[in-house]
């Protein structure tokens, strides 16, 4: 070694190599302790399991397992308790950890990276993180789920203009729309909980790229972490995060859905529906305008999902054209991903919260679909039963919209001679199919929005949680 420099106990736990030390500027712009120190808690649950493995095949002694154990112990309180110093000149939390450890408890510390890297480290670490996100998440969207469902069992009978085009369509039951979510939810729990099956593996004993020389024993690891499996190649294991890439676009399709309902809440609020009103604890007023009551929290979990769609872009993006195996792009993984869990768990929770203040103005809602010549497919389907090819029937029914609409009718409103204009098939049971109960009854098959169907649905939905 020419080196000038006498190894500075300071510094980087790699820098024996090195003539002069990494400029301010470049130190501050690699370094990813400001961040990656979320990590913290699953770095160490990793190293303790790599350290009890190497003990167990004999790597390092038992006293350095027990000596390990202890000092780990204390570093994961003083992290919990905000004493622990990050410093920047040791880079990432790893190397924060591994150096107070050696601190603590001497050779010990310095025996833990036996058999092991920083690249198999991170992914391990990002995966125990991610696992336990994707858990929380799927929690959550159980608990949105769950509110649904209460709000929706106490609208079976609502009706509401179903649209088409934001064009008034057919009737449907507001608890038939509220269910068309939870649908939607539902997938996105199933597609998260498939995602943890492939995070769910374990990178640790990839080493740096190539694997080890020493006699590891990867499954002892693999079970006291809880992965359900091992990478099954060292250079894949430390370099995809597709993993991570997957995971985010579940939550892109997530937050997607999420802004659908937003814009639907938005829109229902407004004067020009008076569907529904929500609760003044999740609207803000306007500093200019004294007579505004707006709806911020949809409004922003429809606007957080660009930048989840964003993340989901910038990940893909890091991923693509990378060759093996680890590069320090890689390091650019976590913020993206940890905003990702970090946006799911509030809009949830925040979404969740927002159902149970939400007013629902029924009166409206009936206006509404009595406005929009709603049952005209219902007079169709009358026809057709009596008969008519339904191209026919369809052509007749138009024009009897255009006639009631001249007449600034609902075709309920018309009188059954002049509805008989249209055909002669037309007799007084008409009415029946008019109306917009007989419309959402006559929809009783399963996915319909009867009612009876419809509180079947719910029940299996319950069950389903
Ligand atoms: N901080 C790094 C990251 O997040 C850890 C791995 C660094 N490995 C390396 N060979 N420099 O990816």
């Amino acid at each position: 070694m020419s080196s000038s420099r006498k190894p500075d106990d300071k510094g980087k736990l790699w820098s024996g190599r090195f003539d002069e030390p990494v400029t301010d500027l470049v130190k501050r712009f690699t370094a990813s302790v400001s961040f990656d120190q979320r990590l913290a808690q699953f770095d160490i649950d990793g190293s303790l399991a790599h350290a009890h493995m190497l003990g167990a095949v004999g790597i390092v002694t038992q006293a350095d397992v027990a000596a390990i154990e202890r000092g780990l112990a204390q570093i994961r309180e003083e992290i919990r308790g905000g004493a622990f110093e990050w410093s920047i000149d040791l880079e990432d939390v790893h190397l924060n950890i591994e150096r107070r450890l050696t601190d603590i408890v001497g050779d010990a510390g310095k025996r833990l990276h036996t058999g092991r890297s920083r690249n198999d480290q991170v992914a391990t670490d990002v995966r125990l993180y991610l696992r336990a996100g994707i858990d929380q998440i799927t929690a959550l969207i159980k608990g949105l789920q769950r509110k649904l469902l209460d709000v929706a069992e106490k609208h079976t009978d609502t009706v509401m203009p179903g649209f088409t085009h934001l064009q008034v369509a057919q009737p449907v039951s507001f608890a038939h729309h509220l269910l068309a979510y939870f649908e939607m939810l539902s997938r996105d729990a199933q597609r998260l909980i498939d995602c943890r099956k492939r995070v769910n593996k374990l990178p640790l004993g990839a080493a740096a790229l190539a694997g080890t020389s020493f006699p590891i024993d990867r499954q002892m690891v693999a079970k006291e972490l809880g992965f359900e499996g091992l990478c099954e190649n060292s250079l894949d294991a430390v370099s995809d995060r597709d993993f991570a890439i997957e995971f985010c676009a579940c939550a892109a399709l997530l937050m997607t859905h999420l802004s659908r309902f937003s814009e639907e809440l938005i829109l229902w609020m407004s004067p020009r529906f008076r569907f529904i009103d929500l609760a003044d604890r999740f609207c803000t007023g306007s500093s200019i305008m004294p007579q505004k009551k707006n709806p911020d929290v949809p409004e922003l979990i429809r606007g957080k999902t660009g930048r989840v769609n964003g993340h989901l872009v910038a990940l893909l993006t890091l991923m693509k054209a990378q060759p093996l195996a680890y590069n320090k792009d890689n390091q650019e993984d976590k913020e993206p991903l940890f905003d990702t869990v970090d946006t799911l768990t509030m809009s949830l929770a925040v979404f969740t919260e927002l159902l149970g203040g939400l007013e629902v103005n029924r009166d409206a809602m009936r206006e509404a679909v009595q406005q929009g010549y709603a049952t005209a497919t219902d007079l169709a389907d009358y026809l057709v039963k009596k008969g008519v090819p339904f191209r026919e029937a369809h052509e007749a029914v138009a024009q009897a919209v255009r006639h009631a609409e001249n007449r600034g009718k609902d075709l309920s409103g018309l009188p059954l001679s002049e509805l008989q204009q249209f055909s002669a098939l037309i007799a007084d049971d008409v009415f029946d199919a008019l109306t917009l109960e007989g419309s959402l009854a006559a929809r009783s098959h399963i996915g319909g929005t009867a009612p009876v169907r419809v509180k079947q649905a719910i029940a299996k939905a319950r069950k389903s949680l």
